[in-house]
């Protein structure tokens, strides 16, 4: 979400039941999209697997017309980026190159309850620096995951993700931030992925929050696309961009949005 308040909601049993099933039906789709992922398809092409799958399952997308009320919303039911695409790229006529790293981006909702989740692919065989990036993201999302235990506090997320981000010589994107997730996809808190630790609310169980590290090869530094959405970055080096809806329990967190094969 876009960094822009913060009352922080428990769910209750019931609607966990139905923010499983969400996340476990984004989870699969993201494997679908996923396998499709090769040199010369378009990310159009990615996006009708997308449209084609939440029909199949009777689920809703949570993107599409995402947006501020009376502004026509976001245009699809997936983000797509690639390479200096951060986040939100909106899928269309580019076709995917050998080399390239594709972020897929996803949510849908059941009963209204949402999962959110997202991923950064290799198409083909790509470089190692890249491969690092990727998988030093993935590894910064669940180093942020592993401080979702009751009685930590908020920034303790953040902390971890940039601290290992850095540590393997990378930027973390500061203008966009994880988020609570519930009967709306974007809810108090934000969660940035950067901060010191040991600030803000402490962690009970019932949150549910969004996790997800956008970390760059080069500088943090964004520039926004003609398109509105497409944030790429500011420096044209590579972007990954990971996440996961996650569960705060007695026992730690639960990743909700996680299937098996999944990131
Ligand atoms: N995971 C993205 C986020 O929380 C989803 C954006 S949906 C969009 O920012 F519709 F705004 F693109
Ligand atoms: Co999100």
């Amino acid at each position: 979400m876009m960094a822009s308040s913060s009352h922080i909601t428990l769910k209750t049993r019931r609607d966990l039941t139905n923010m499983r099933e969400a996340s476990r039906h984004v989870g699969e789709i993201l494997l679908e999209v996923r396998e499709r992922v090769r040199p010369g398809i378009t990310t159009a092409e990615l996006g009708e697997v997308v449209t084609r799958a939440i029909g199949e399952r009777g689920v809703q997308s949570s993107f599409l017309g995402y947006g501020p009320h009376g502004l026509p919303g976001y245009p699809a039911s997936i983000c797509i980026s690639v390479n200096d695409e951060i986040v939100h790229g909106i899928p269309g006529p580019r076709v995917l190159a050998e080399g390239d790293v594709v972020g897929l981006d996803f949510g849908v909702s059941v009963k209204g309850w949402h999962g959110d989740s997202a991923v950064t692919v290799p198409v083909g065989r790509i470089d190692e620096e890249a491969a690092r990036l990727l998988e030093a993201t993935r590894e910064s999302l669940y180093r942020g995951i592993a401080q979702m235990v009751p009685g930590h506090r908020l920034s303790d997320i953040g902390h971890a993700v940039q601290a290992h981000a850095e540590g393997a010589g990378f930027s973390v994107v500061r203008q966009f931030v994880g988020h609570g997730i519930g009967r709306r996809l974007h809810e108090p808190p934000q969660i940035p992925n950067f901060g010191e630790p040991g600030k803000g609310p402490r962690l009970l169980p019932g949150m549910v929050f969004a996790i997800e590290p956008m970390v760059n090869a080069g500088g943090p530094d964004v520039k926004m696309l003609e398109d509105e959405w497409t944030a790429v970055t500011a420096d044209g080096s590579l972007s990954a961009h990971f996440e996961h809806t996650v569960l705060v329990t007695e026992n730690g967190p639960e990743i909700l949005t996680k299937v098996p094969g999944s990131h």
